[in-house]
């Protein structure tokens, strides 16, 4: 297995991890490289899976004066940041938790337990726990729901848990579905939760809730079927946009217009409706 790894200025680790989430990525480790001067570079240690073509597409935008380099590391060590995983609250009486770890929740918390696999949605990334207190407001029981960009299905396992009839799941990568047939099994909400690999332009709809956790320039792309799946009295729920960067992506979406936004650290979540 290839780890991805990253040496960036010190000054910059902020930013080149928040790239790195933002090409979807399940984990990263800030390690300091061996031999170098203190206190100047650090190094973050990922995923891009094994794909190199991937991996040239998206180092890309990287600032010249990052380097990269992919390291051939063993599976076991490769999964050294499971031990590190701690339960994420998504609100006071809310948690995702690693389905690893063992979490005793305090009385009326309630609890999503999700296993990643190889797909992204721990749900500790701040996109991810936008859109579940999203989800949390829109909602209602009985909806119909279209989680776009599934990953391990931790958004379309909690719009089930929040009561929607059907939540129909999809992403592109080929270990979606089976993630999150897992996870919405061991959330008690498998007779919900139906995920596969189907593009959204096939997707029938419109749902009552639809969400998208993805980066801007797709959901730019994705604008218009966006649009067409959602209905007419239902919501949009994006996140993977940018605090400071988001006006083409609502304007894309237009004439929907923004009716809640949230914010954590640089990452919003917008809810827009018709
Ligand atoms: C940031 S992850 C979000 C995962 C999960 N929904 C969460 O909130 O934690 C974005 C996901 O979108 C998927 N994706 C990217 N472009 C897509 C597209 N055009 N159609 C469907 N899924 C897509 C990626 O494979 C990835 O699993």
């Amino acid at each position: 297995m290839l780890a991805f790894v990253v040496s960036v200025p010190r000054v910059d680790a902020e930013l080149a991890s928040d790239a790195l989430w933002a090409l979807g990525v399940v984990a990263i480790e800030e390690r300091d490289p061996a031999g170098q001067a203190e206190d100047q570079f650090v190094e973050l240690w990922t995923s891009l899976g094994d794909d190199v073509y991937v991996v040239e597409r998206a180092t890309a935008g990287f600032s010249p004066e990052w380097r990269w380099r992919l390291v051939e590391v063993d599976e076991s060590v490769a999964d050294t940041w499971r031990i590190h995983a701690v339960p994420t609250w998504v609100d006071a009486d809310l948690v995702v938790c690693p389905a690893w770890v063992s979490f005793e929740p305090p009385a009326n918390v309630q609890v999503i337990r999700i296993e990643p696999g190889a797909t992204f949605g721990l749900g500790d990334h701040p996109t991810t726990v936008l859109s579940i207190r999203a989800l949390r407001s829109e909602v209602f029981a009985g909806a119909s729901v279209l989680d776009v960009g599934c990953g391990s299905g931790v958004l379309g396992v909690a719009a089930a848990l929040f009561g929607a009839r059907r939540v129909d799941a999809i992403d592109l990568s080929p270990a979606a579905p089976a993630v999150t047939h897992h996870n919405a099994a061991a959330n008690h909400v498998a007779g919900v939760v139906s995920a596969t690999t189907t593009a959204l332009a096939e997707m029938d709809g419109p749902y009552d809730v639809v969400v998208a956790n993805i980066l801007a320039p797709t959901l730019v792309d994705l604008a218009p079927e966006l649009q067409r799946v959602t209905s007419l009295s239902g919501v949009l729920i994006i996140s993977g946009v940018l605090a400071d960067r988001h006006e083409h992506v609502q304007a894309a979406l237009a004439p929907m217009r923004t009716v809640s936004r949230d914010v954590i650290d640089v990452w919003a979540a917008i809810t827009l409706r018709w």
